[in-house]
């Protein structure tokens, strides 16, 4: 008898701890944090007083963490890209906020040994929250790290300052530090001397981290993804919002979908500077999401994700994103098309001038077709079907296929790409598709008054966009936002020593731009 209850707790025992070493699902939470943003000046605060603005930013955060872990269970909380103090910054300025943050190898928890690598308040107070909260925090912060002044790299203050992610398990040990690859005009950070692929497992997956602009390109994004094969990604971000293809939630529930993986978005709110959009975005469909343009306030998403969702039912399958536009007969439209803009782009535009019909317009390799029926339109309401190949924007860096189906402006067609928040035209029905060159196409959907649609439209397998059953509310724009990487201007492969260059050289250009154009940091 007493053997066998000896082997029945023994049976109950390995239970517990297959049940503990490896959660199905686990929750997450991401803040939306308003940062207090220091007193614009010319010349650098002491590290007193940078220490204090810092402080008074992680009062705020340490309120969600305590909140995420105590009322919500959470394993894992997201904070965004500069929540410790903005981003109006030189080099000089940004000096007395960063600390040297050391490589995770070396095994540290702060909160129990706060001096072993120098004066690093800020890794302390953050490792403690993780530890007294038992949750995984992850932030963004500032890493220094001294150089000879005398090579010919080194900048001339004698370090390297980086855009940097840090991520503390529930012990308060540092796992993950990731220098941000790609900056966006922030003149105070240097680029890492190459993309650096940041991963680490825990029991509820396998995370892979990077920062903001960084989604846009192929390194680190996409090989985290395609080959380290993570299950979630950690993305904290200072994204300004650019309709109509670039809104915070709108792009990146998008590259969840397109690569198929977990992503856990905290954008820093900053209503000024267009930026808002934090979410919880699972491979088949956005959990939660936040946009708020009305309110100055912070906030903070829970939902519950699966740990490995390639083993998930709902896993959606690979996608041929070219399968179907391939294989038919283009409709007609492509004769009607116009040229129009958005942003520096020039797309060719065709209208949606019936109902319901179907339509193609080209741009050099990609064709794009639509086929639709709208529900009641307003006489008011014009919607064109646009499509874009090219080099995109001023920098004229990055490759991009667009298809896209949108309102425009107004009835004078040359309103059709600028931005447009409201919308009163439903969509019994659309189906979108595209000849697209590359396997990496992101399916954007948003609606009236900057929402998503979550669970109300599907990729088929042969690269279709197609709505279910019936939009229930009125379309602001239907894409397919395609990223051919090996056609980028700059492919960066191997050496980086141009990257490096090209980087140096951008303060002498950059600073005749006026800082208030931080987008996207
Ligand atoms: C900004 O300046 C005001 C007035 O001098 C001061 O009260 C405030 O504490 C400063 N804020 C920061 C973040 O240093
Ligand atoms: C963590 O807990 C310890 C001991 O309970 C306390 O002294 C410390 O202030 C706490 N730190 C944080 C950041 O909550
Ligand atoms: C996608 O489908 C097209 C047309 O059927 C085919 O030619 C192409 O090889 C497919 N691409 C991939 C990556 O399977
Ligand atoms: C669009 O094409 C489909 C199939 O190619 C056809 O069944 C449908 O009638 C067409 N719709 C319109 C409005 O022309
Ligand atoms: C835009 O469409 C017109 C009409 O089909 C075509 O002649 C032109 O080449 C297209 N523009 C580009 C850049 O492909
Ligand atoms: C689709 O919508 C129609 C009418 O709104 C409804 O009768 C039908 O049950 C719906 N089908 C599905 C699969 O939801």
């Amino acid at each position: 008898m007493i053997t066998s209850s000896l082997q029945t707790s023994v049976a109950v025992f390995a239970l517990i701890i297959l049940h503990v070493s490896a959660l199905d699902t686990f929750k997450a939470a991401v803040y939306e944090h308003a940062v207090i943003l220091p007193n614009d000046t010319k010349a650098p605060v002491s590290p007193g007083e940078a220490l204090f603005l810092m402080n008074k930013n992680i009062d705020i955060l340490e309120k969600a963490i305590k909140q995420a872990a105590e009322q919500q269970g959470a394993q894992i909380i997201v904070t965004p890209e500069d929540a410790l103090y903005g981003w109006k910054f030189t080099r000089e300025t940004i000096f007395p906020y960063l600390e040297n943050i050391p490589d995770p190898q070396v095994n540290w928890i702060p909160c129990q040994d706060p001096r072993r690598f120098g004066h690093t308040p800020v890794q302390a107070r953050l490792s403690c929250l993780a530890k007294n909260n038992s949750i995984y925090v992850v932030a963004n912060m500032g890493d220094k790290k001294p150089c000879n002044s005398g090579r010919t790299k080194c900048p001339s203050n004698g370090h390297y300052q980086y855009n940097t992610n840090v991520v503390y398990d529930k012990t308060g040990k540092l796992v993950a530090r990731y220098h941000k690859y790609h900056l966006y005009r922030e003149l105070q950070f240097d680029v890492p001397e190459k993309p650096e692929l940041v991963t680490f497992s825990t029991t509820f997956g396998k995370f892979g981290i990077f920062t903001c602009f960084d989604i846009l390109f192929h390194d680190p994004a996409v090989t985290l993804v395609k080959d380290f094969h993570v299950d979630t990604i950690l993305f904290p971000t200072a994204w300004m919002n650019v309709l109509p293809l670039l809104t915070a939630i709108e792009f990146h529930s998008a590259w969840a979908m397109g690569m198929r993986v977990n992503l856990l978005a905290a954008n820093t709110h900053d209503v000024n500077l267009k930026m808002t959009g934090s979410g919880i975005y699972a491979p088949h469909s956005p959990k939660v999401y936040h946009h708020d343009m009305e309110t100055e306030s912070g906030k903070i998403l829970f939902a519950e994700v699966d740990s490995h969702p390639r083993n998930s039912p709902t896993y959606p399958p690979a996608v041929n994103w070219s399968a179907y536009a391939t294989s038919i007969t283009p409709f007609p439209g492509a004769k009607n098309s116009f040229r129009g803009f958005i942003s520096r782009d020039e797309f060719n535009f065709t209208k949606l001038s019936e109902s319901a019909g179907n339509l193609t317009v080209c741009q050099k390799e990609l064709c794009c077709h639509l086929s639709y029926r709208m529900l009641g339109q307003e006489g008011s309401e014009v919607y064109v079907l646009g499509a874009f190949a090219g080099l995109h924007g001023k920098r004229r860096r990055e490759y991009w296929q667009v298809c896209t189906m949108l309102k425009c402006g107004s009835t004078n067609l040359a309103t059709c790409g600028q931005p447009v928040e409201t919308a009163l035209t439903r969509f019994e029905w659309f189906s979108l598709s595209g000849t697209f060159g590359t396997q990496y196409v992101f399916p954007e959907v948003l609606l009236s008054k900057i929402k998503l649609a979550p669970e109300k439209f599907e990729v088929l397998e042969d690269g279709r966009l197609v709505n279910k059953n019936g939009s229930s509310e009125p379309v602001l724009t239907v894409s397919l936002f395609g990223r051919w990487y090996t056609k980028d201007a700059h492919s960066i492969s191997g050496g980086t020593s141009n990257s490096a260059t090209a980087y140096l050289m951008l303060p002498t250009l950059l600073m005749i731009v006026t800082l208030q154009y931080t987008v996207m940091a």
